[in-house]
């Protein structure tokens, strides 16, 4: 029998995973509550036929059951312009504060979409898959809307990069 190698530590693994660049979405939920939201990276095109995204939500996160309860949640694809957005949107505070002065619009399915984003959808969810500390939502898009056509905000080895067209991506200093 060969022996087992050893398992990776959580923040190697965060650091060598944090050489997959991503762009960076809000992802919002609605109850009779009002509005709660968070910032993503971990967004997945699964498929085109019918349109389905996934998303990977910690067990922690506010949003997280209520986004189980109601089944529905939002996407907005962020600009490079909205990196405050990303920022507050990742703060451990309540979800009022993080809504407070937001430009936002309501989606056919009354979810909030951030206003200047480069494309936002609403998703009902069809499918989950509880994993570790993580719940996958699978969504069907039920409503998708072109944003903005600026550059995308990008997140690459746990800092935010800036894309300035296809062809020319300015990353941070590697961190020392
Ligand atoms: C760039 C970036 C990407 C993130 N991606 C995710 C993600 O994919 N899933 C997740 O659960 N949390 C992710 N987070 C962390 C959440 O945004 C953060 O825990 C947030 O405070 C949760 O908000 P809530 O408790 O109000 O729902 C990310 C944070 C940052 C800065």
């Amino acid at each position: 029998m060969t022996a087992a190698l050893p398992p990776i530590a959580p923040d190697d693994f965060r650091r060598l995973v944090g050489r997959w660049a991503t762009g960076v979405s809000v992802v919002t939920g609605h109850d009779d509550e009002g509005d709660v939201g968070l910032t993503v990276n971990a967004l997945l095109s699964v498929a085109l036929h019918p349109p389905l995204l996934l998303v990977s939500l910690s067990t922690d996160a506010d949003s997280t059951p209520v986004i189980a309860r109601t089944g529905a949640f939002g996407v907005s694809v962020l600009a490079a312009s909205q990196r405050a957005l990303s920022e507050r949107f990742a703060r451990p505070v309540p979800a009022r504060e993080k809504f407070a002065t937001v430009a936002g619009h309501r989606g056919v399915g009354g979810l909030l979409l951030l206003d200047g984003s480069l494309a936002a959808f609403e998703c009902r969810v069809v499918d989950r898959h509880p994993v570790a500390d993580h719940v996958l939502f699978i969504g069907e898009v039920v409503h998708a809307e072109p944003g903005a056509n600026g550059p995308p905000l990008v997140f690459y080895r746990s800092r935010y990069a800036e894309a300035a067209g296809s062809d020319r991506l300015t990353l941070p200093a590697p961190p020392g």
